[in-house]
């Protein structure tokens, strides 16, 4: 075994972040994941220990807190519960891990910061520009940029210099109402993006905390801010009645720097009146509009030391509030990759399409040589093309997308907006000298939520399906998890999240990120205690939660705590549902939901017969009740668990009683019952309402199977095909399959003509597109007025690509991934595999088949076990790592052989089982049998196939 890596803790993680600087959770959780090469090598007990300094962790005496040995098989995390946490300063922590094996525990270290607590004073003051620009204004001249007319305003820029001794350290603590970039000495502190983020700023505004040591230097320094609307007083979402300005009218800024001098004397440099502010070369930038730099205006040094400033007028306080500020919890936005260009198409007057070959969010970057005094370069952005190869912009809306360099003579540019960004695959470039080729990289922005998934299989159309759902989700998890990231609207809504959360969660670590947005979530509840349709709620905007949007406010912690295995997410939502439920009981206490439905979206953009809407009300009604008491039972709240439970009984019932009727048992009719089970019929016998029925277990004992063949004949009857909108959608593939009919499930993953997920990536999408026929051969683009090619709604199906066709899943009554349910639904393809990084450690399954064997390899990560369905016609043929799976192999048990399948119960380890199976069959088989898209109708270009054109 020497070489064999033993037990070991890994990824320690506070608040599920890497080191966080600047936190304020009182009782942080700390958290690891464990690895190991051995099989059934699970961890007995852990300890862990909190202290001052690294250094400290190896003296007892002189630890702040110290768990002790616990004896545990499961946990991989523990709540801080030793004393008050002093604000500002860095704790160390160390993981001790014991194996069953032997004495000596495995251990790991790591820190993190708190920010301030409640015993801590700020003394930085909110400060901005004032409400006259110190402009002076020229008239405007032929051509002018046009978005001026919108009332944009220059970016203003703050600064203040400081003396600092030689070896200081120093912290520094940033927000702005609205968007800052901070420098210090010329220098980018930190990378986050589009910081603060988006929150409701009347009810927080989040600051971050940044480690400068590196940029002090000895002397004069310089703190220099650009702040810009951003989310606080930008244009944001459509309502044209309030289209931005939402929260405040400009932007202010707020810091704190916290120097230490190598003496150990503190010293504060803080936002207030002292700050001196002009405005630069950014004359304005917006979220929706884009941006404009004039090099014209540059006051150049203005962010190093030396610069004289006394002709800038000093800042102004605006606020000396420091009430709603709060540690950011999430790792903000940042720039995650940079894509070249895949081809350049010229046009005349020197305009430039540049195609990147991915929708996705981000700003382009461009190096430009030399820029004429005055001349302009003008990009444009868009996700897909017009016939005649131009961008095509009408489903922006009023999303203008438009960023903006004017020059001022100066050799060599590097133009890169700091404070907009945009929905993009295509950037049209103009401006730029005729003969140069232009220099230019895609930067895509999005918060850094960890990558933790990977899925393959022999299907290309599969994979490529796999993409576009990352794609759409890389794009729209953008400091709040939006609708889409290109149009007037990019809001936090709801039902979106809460139906594609289950493919993010295994995508990516989106724990840190989704706990930000239930703070969100919450503050835009309603006075009566309702959840809305979107978070961070607008001002001015009313929002009445709808069925299946609002109800997002009582699912979202439910899936994060089974995700996650942190009951916070339950304990801090708990009284939310509660209200929640309680609200939609008070305005229908006949328990079918029809009062107080606020805009009542039902299962939007069916393409099929509408399902009642009282359907759809009432069956979510009965699902968040029915989880509020799950809630309620794992947090101990006894009285509410019968309560809520009963409420959903009651609600199942009066469904049941309402909306179903069951004849039989007869036989025969299609959908109908064969073999004595009753014709069940819901009313409005629409694919939505079994789906609905069957996944929230709303049916009587004994409707359940006549109603999935009643879904499986209408599903089959439409081609096979959905005809079902975002909410029935994502319950679609695991419906089906649960009941049995993991055959239609993949028919649907085959099914190439609309509505299907193959047809927009046969039509060149690189993204899930809004609407499943957002642009056809014979009718071209859909309704401009609601057509996004970057929605992830309906990429809900991720989902079902990890669970079902690779077969990585965790058991229903598992948390964080102790139980694995290894359950590969092959279908006709040859291979699939997935990994899944959990807070428990890295889970894994890889499936092929091959001359009448499949293979399935597994790996269950320490502490857990797993139910592994290993698909095989022969049980006899079964073998682990070679051998017959007996008494003699280890950490293996046989359960029992049931038609199809055989099922063993395994411990932590890797196992390699083959078996007698099947060849794969049908053309999904074939690895790469995915076509390449077929050539556009005459006159329809297909949107994101424009024809290569590299240079
Ligand atoms: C959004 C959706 C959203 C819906 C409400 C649309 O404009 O893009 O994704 O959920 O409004 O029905």
């Amino acid at each position: 075994m020497s070489g064999v890596r033993r037990l070991r803790p890994y990824a320690l993680r506070c608040e599920h972040r890497t080191t966080p600087l600047g936190i304020d959770e009182p009782a942080p959780r700390l958290s690891w994941r464990l690895a190991s090469g051995l099989r059934g090598d699970d961890p007995v007990a852990h300890r862990v220990r909190v202290a001052g300094s690294a250094e400290d962790l190896d003296d007892d005496g002189r630890l702040i807190w110290d768990t002790g040995r616990v004896a545990d098989r499961v946990a991989t995390a523990v709540d801080y519960a030793g004393p008050v946490l002093a604000g500002l300063t860095r704790f160390h922590w160390r993981v001790s891990v014991w194996p069953a094996s032997s004495g000596a525990p495995a251990e790991a270290d790591s820190w993190f910061e708190t920010g301030f607590t409640p015993a801590d004073r700020w003394h930085a003051v909110w400060i901005g520009q004032g409400p006259c620009p110190v402009d002076v204004m020229d008239a405007p001249t032929e051509g002018e940029f046009a978005l001026d007319d919108r009332g944009l305003a220059p970016c203003p820029l703050l600064r203040r210099s400081f003396t600092a001794p030689a070896g200081a350290r120093g912290r520094v603590h940033v927000s702005a109402r609205g968007l800052y970039e901070l420098r210090l000495n010329g220098e980018r502190v930190g990378d986050a993006e589009l910081a603060p983020g988006w929150t409701d700023y009347r009810h927080r505004v989040q600051y971050q905390t940044y480690d400068v040591t590196a940029l002090l230097r000895e002397g004069e320094n310089v703190l220099a801010a650009t702040v810009a609307d951003g989310w606080w007083s930008g244009f944001v979402g459509f309502e044209p009645r309030r289209a931005g300005a939402h929260y405040g009218s400009a932007p202010q800024f707020l810091a704190e720097l916290r120097l230490t001098g190598p003496d150990g004397d503190s010293t504060v440099i803080a936002t207030d009146g002292s700050w001196r502010t002009a405005t630069g070369t950014i004359r304005h930038a917006d979220l929706l509009m884009g941006e404009c730099h004039d090099l014209r205006y540059a006051a150049e040094g203005w962010e190093l030391p030396g610069f004289d400033d006394s002709g800038w007028p000093s800042a102004l306080v605006t606020d000396t509030d420091h009430g709603l500020l709060v540690a950011g919890a999430d790792e903000p936005v940042r720039a995650m990759a940079e894509l070249r260009p895949r081809s350049v198409k010229r046009h005349s007057g020197g305009v430039r399409v540049v195609d990147f070959g991915q929708n996705l969010a981000g700003r382009l970057r461009l190096s430009i040589r030399h820029l004429a005094p005055g001349a302009r370069v003008v990009i444009r952005h868009a996700e897909v093309l017009d016939d005649s190869g131009r961008l095509y912009t009408a489903n922006l809306r009023t999303a203008a997308a438009t960023d903006v360099l004017v020059g001022d003579g100066r050799e060599h540019i590097v133009f890169e907006p700091r404070f907009t960004y945009h929905g993009f695959r295509y950037a049209e470039i103009s401006g730029l000298d005729e003969s140069a080729e232009p220099d230019v990289v895609a930067v895509v922005l999005h918060s850094d939520t960890p990558w933790a998934g990977e899925f393959d299989c022999s299907d290309a159309g599969l994979r490529q399906l796999h993409e576009c759902v990352a794609w759409g989700q890389r794009s729209n998890f953008v400091s709040v998890p939006t609708d889409c990231p290109q149009r007037d609207e990019r809001l936090g809504w709801l039902a979106d999240a809460q139906v594609f959360l289950p493919t993010a969660a295994l995508n990516a670590d989106v724990a840190a990120f989704f706990t930000k947005w239930l703070r969100d979530v919450d503050d835009a509840r309603t006075p009566d205690g309702g959840f809305t349709n979107v978070a961070p709620r607008l001002v001015g905007v009313a929002d009445e939660g709808a069925p299946g949007w609002a109800d997002a406010g009582v699912i979202i912690p439910w899936h994060l705590y089974r995700s996650y295995d942190d009951p916070r997410f339950l304990a801090r939502s708990l009284d939310s549902m509660c209200a929640w439920v309680d609200l939609v009981h008070r305005h229908n206490p006949d328990l079918v939901w029809r009062h107080r439905v606020g805009p009542h979206f039902s299962d939007w953009l069916a393409p099929g017969t509408p399902t009642p809407r009282e359907v759809v009300a009432t069956a979510y009604f009965a699902h968040s009740a029915r989880l509020t008491a799950e809630a309620a039972g794992v947090l101990g709240h006894r009285e509410r668990e019968r309560r809520y439970r009963r409420l959903a009984e009651d609600i199942r019932r009066t469904f049941a009683e309402r909306f179903v009727t069951s004849r039989g048992p007869t036989g025969g009719e299609a959908g109908g019952g064969t073999g004595g089970e009753p014709v069940v019929r819901i009313a409005g016998d629409t694919q939505t309402g079994y789906l609905l029925a069957l996944a929230f277990e709303l049916l009587p004992a004994g409707q359940a199977a006549g109603a999935a063949r009643r879904l499986a004949g209408l599903v089959e009857s439409a081609g096979p095909a959905l005809l079902t909108g975002f909410l029935g959608v994502a319950l679609a593939a695991p419906v089906l399959d649960a009941h049995g009919r993991s055959d239609l499930a993949h028919a649907l993953l085959l099914r190439e003509e609309v509505p299907s997920w193959r047809f927009p990536l046969l039509h060149g999408a690189t993204t899930i597109w809004e609407r499943w026929d957002g642009w056809t051969p014979g009718e071209g683009f859909r309704a401009p007025k609601m057509n996004s090619f970057n929605h992830y709604a309906l990429g809900s199906i991720g989902e079902w690509l990890y669970r079902g066709v690779a077969g990585l899943d965790q058991a229903p009554d598992s948390t964080g991934y102790r139980k694995l349910l290894i359950r590969p639904r092959p279908g006709g393809l040859g291979h699939a595999s997935a990994r899944h990084e959990s807070v428990r450690g890295t889970v894994a399954v890889a499936w092929e088949r091959h001359g009448g064997l499949i293979s399935l390899r597994v790996t269950v990560p320490p502490g857990a076990t797993a139910e592994v369905h290993l698909p095989t016609t022969d049980p006899g043929s079964v073998r682990e790592s070679g051998l017959v799976p007996g008494p003699d192999v280890p950490h293996l048990t046989r359960v029992r052989i049931a038609p199809g399948h055989v099922l063993y119960h395994v411990g932590s380890g890797s196992y390699h089982f083959t078996a007698a199976h099947p060849p794969a069959e049908g053309r999904s088989g074939t690895p790469g049998a995915h076509r390449p898209p077929p050539s556009p109708a005459p006159g329809r270009r297909a949107p994101g196939s424009y024809e290569e054109d590299t240079p």
